[in-house]
């Protein structure tokens, strides 16, 4: 056995790629774009993509809420797990990052099936509350860690009993051990996790990521009883 380390996960991660995901030009596009347009590349991996895209397969959802966009990379996968009569609303803060991925996915065949919004989530989050918007089957957060306990208690109001809500980046490379993180997003992230850990609505685990660095991804799913 080798011993656990950094090179073999990278390698492991590879060989489960290779084997599950097959080059695909939607997605190669729409990394390429974002590059170009220089967003950060964090969007999620091509595994943890696939991850999403089982996830929502797996709960049959047909209206899914992503926050934070970015240039459209997770937002392709999850679209892609949707059935023809499905919806992805996506909100994303910068008209920039949004002008990318309306593009992608424009490109990808998802302009119909996809509702992007521009500007603060906690604004988009509270004028769907306000519309009284059919609740929602999957939400995936991915925005500033900061926001994500704010966004969890605005998303159970568009959730019902049953729904999965994923939150990206929860373990921030292990920062999420301190005891007391100085950076806002790893503070932002141990909240969530001691949020959705004792919540009376939710039943909760974190999936370790692991990449070339450790991550996490909450899986949340909202009480039934
Ligand atoms: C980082 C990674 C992410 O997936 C994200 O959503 C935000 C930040 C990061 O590694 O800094
Ligand atoms: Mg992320």
């Amino acid at each position: 056995m080798e011993p656990v380390n950094e090179g073999l996960i990278e390698r492991i991660d590879a060989y489960i790629e290779n084997l599950f995901t097959l080059p695909d030009e939607a997605l190669s596009q729409n990394l390429a774009d974002a590059e170009a347009a220089g967003l950060p590349s964090i969007n999620v991996s091509p595994n943890q993509g696939r991850l999403l895209y089982l996830l929502t397969k797996l709960v049959g959802a047909k209206r899914v809420l992503e926050i934070g966009t970015l240039g459209g990379y997770s937002a392709t996968w999850l679209a892609r797990a949707l059935p023809a009569d499905g919806l992805l609303v996506t909100l994303e803060l910068e008209a920039r990052n949004a002008e990318v991925a309306r593009r992608n996915l424009g490109r990808a065949g998802f302009a119909a099936a996809i509702d992007l919004r521009v500007g603060p989530a906690t604004d988009s989050l509270r004028d769907l509350i306000r519309s009284a918007s059919t609740p929602f089957d999957v939400v995936f957060l991915d925005a500033n860690k900061d926001g994500y306990v704010e966004y969890l208690e605005l998303a159970l109001q568009l959730s019902r009993p049953g729904t999965l809500i994923l939150a990206d980046n929860v373990i921030r490379h292990g920062h999420v051990l301190d005891s007391n993180p100085a950076d806002p997003y790893d503070a932002g992230a141990k909240a969530y996790n001691e949020v959705i850990a004792n919540h009376p609505r939710l039943e909760s685990l974190i999936l370790p990521i692991v990449r070339s660095r450790v991550d996490g991804l909450a899986i949340s799913i909202v009480r039934r009883d």
